[in-house]
Parts: C-alpha cells; sequence; structure tokens
C-alpha cells in the first residue's frame, strides 16, 4: 500500500483493530503489561485520544443528528485529524525513543466510514492527505475477529452506553469491512477472537515474540 511510511525509527509500532466490543483493549492490556514485566518501555494509547478533535469525534458519536450532518467522509477527516496529531504528539516520539508503542486502533479503523468495500480506497487517500509523512506503517497489525451477535454480547457484558455504530447490522457490515481492509494492510494479522481470552493472547504474544525477536 503507497500510503504507508515505514517505520524507521527504534521503536515498534504495534496496533490492535476490530469491530466494538472484540477484546481490543483486554489483549493491548495483557501485551503491555508483559512487555513492562520484562522491562520494556511501552506506551499503551488509544483513537480516538482525549484531544480536542478526539473529544468531538466521542461527542459526535452520540449525537445522531450531527453524524448526519458530518457524514462518514466529514467523521473520517475528524479522525484523520485526531490520528495525525496523535502520531506527532505521541506515537512518533515514543517510537523516537526506542519504546514500544501499542495502539488501541488506528487508521485501519477507516472502515467506520466505509458503506461499502469501494469506499475503503478514497478513505485511505483522505488519511494519506492528512497525515501525510507521519501515516506510518505499523510493525504489527492485529484485527481481532468475531462474529457480530459475539461482539454485541461482549459491549452489552461491559454494560456502558451503546453509541450509534453498535447495533447488529452495523457491526457486521464493519466486520466483513475489516476482512476486506485485511487483504490489503501490509502486516495485518487476522486472529480468531471467538476463543477465551487467553487463548488469544498465546497467539498474539506468539506474534509479538518474532517481531521483537525475544522469548516471551
Ligand atoms: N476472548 C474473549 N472472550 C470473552 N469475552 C471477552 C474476550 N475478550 C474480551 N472479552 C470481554 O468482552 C468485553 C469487551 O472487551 P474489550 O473492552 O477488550 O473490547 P474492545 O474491542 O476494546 O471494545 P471497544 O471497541 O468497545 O473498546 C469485556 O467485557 C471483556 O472482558
Ligand atoms: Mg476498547
Amino acid at each position: 500500500m503507497s500510503h504507508l511510511h515505514p517505520n524507521f525509527h527504534n521503536g515498534r509500532f504495534i496496533t490492535v483493530e476490530g469491530v466494538n466490543g472484540c477484546g481490543k483493549s483486554s489483549q493491548g492490556t495483557r501485551l503491555s503489561n508483559l512487555l513492562r514485566a520484562l522491562g520494556k518501555m511501552v506506551l499503551h494509547t488509544k483513537e480516538p485520544t482525549t484531544e480536542f478533535v478526539g473529544r468531538h469525534i466521542r461527542q459526535a458519536l452520540q449525537d445522531k443528528a450531527l453524524l448526519a450532518t458530518l457524514g462518514p467522509i466529514g467523521l473520517q477527516s475528524w479522525y484523520a485529524l485526531d490520528s495525525h496529531q496523535h502520531m506527532q504528539e505521541q506515537i512518533v516520539p515514543a517510537l523516537k525513543r526506542g519504546e514500544i508503542v501499542i495502539s488501541d486502533r488506528y487508521r485501519p479503523s477507516l472502515v467506520h466510514s466505509a458503506l461499502r468495500k469501494e469506499d475503503i480506497a478514497s478513505l485511505l487517500d483522505l488519511n494519506a492527505t492528512i497525515l501525510g509523512s507521519d501515516f506510518l506503517k505499523p510493525d504489527l497489525t492485529f484485527i481481532f475477529d468475531v462474529t457480530p451477535e459475539e461482539a454485541m454480547k461482549r459491549l452489552h457484558k461491559k454494560g456502558v452506553k451503546l453509541d450509534e455504530q453498535e447495533t447488529l447490522p452495523e457491526i457486521a457490515r464493519t466486520r466483513e469491512l475489516y476482512l476486506e481492509l485485511a487483504k490489503e494492510w501490509p502486516g495485518a494479522i487476522v486472529i480468531d477472537a471467538m476463543r477465551d481470552e487467553k487463548e488469544v493472547f498465546v497467539q498474539v504474544r506468539s506474534e509479538v515474540a518474532a517481531l521483537l525477536k525475544i522469548l516471551i
């Protein structure tokens, strides 16, 4: 994918992706805890951020009228702006310091703004325009794959207020788009996340061990 720039920094850039409720935060936390216990410096971070644009994205996700006004492209441009600030202020500095960055969502999450698979290419272009040379290729991109029914079950289990995207048809659509993007996103690893959390982590850990050339 020509949009993505290689990570020439000393640190490693790992991203966790997948539909809402698939287990990104659980796996990211397990990974950051393990790496920290091994003495590694880890930045475990998240998109959208809690900065200016990120806060407005969260607000929009709860507001049907605002979402309709923005439209998917407008919303995606906010996500890309927020990601750009995230790269400039948090991720790239940490990579330069040689840290391991685990980002809970990154630009593969653009699939949320795609109505059909044909939209993915133009959303990648939009992100490339906004992020420019900060559109870094992660060293690993985990895409946790679950059925929409399982994702909804896990979201209900969390007991938080669900947003406009957290419905069965929306999650089903997003899941298919993630699988489509995975075909072209370099280094994407689709993980069967229907399994027990510990089993999923065995696979995550072994991929990370191979990347870092360590035994964990
Ligand atoms: N493999 C698993 N099996 C069963 N339940 C799981 C598994 N992984 C995570 N969970 C549970 O499912 C819920 C959602 O997990 P988590 O918050 O990690 O998902 P997420 O992808 O980060 O969600 P969101 O997109 O809302 O941030 C949590 O209650 C978590 O404990
Ligand atoms: Mg989460």
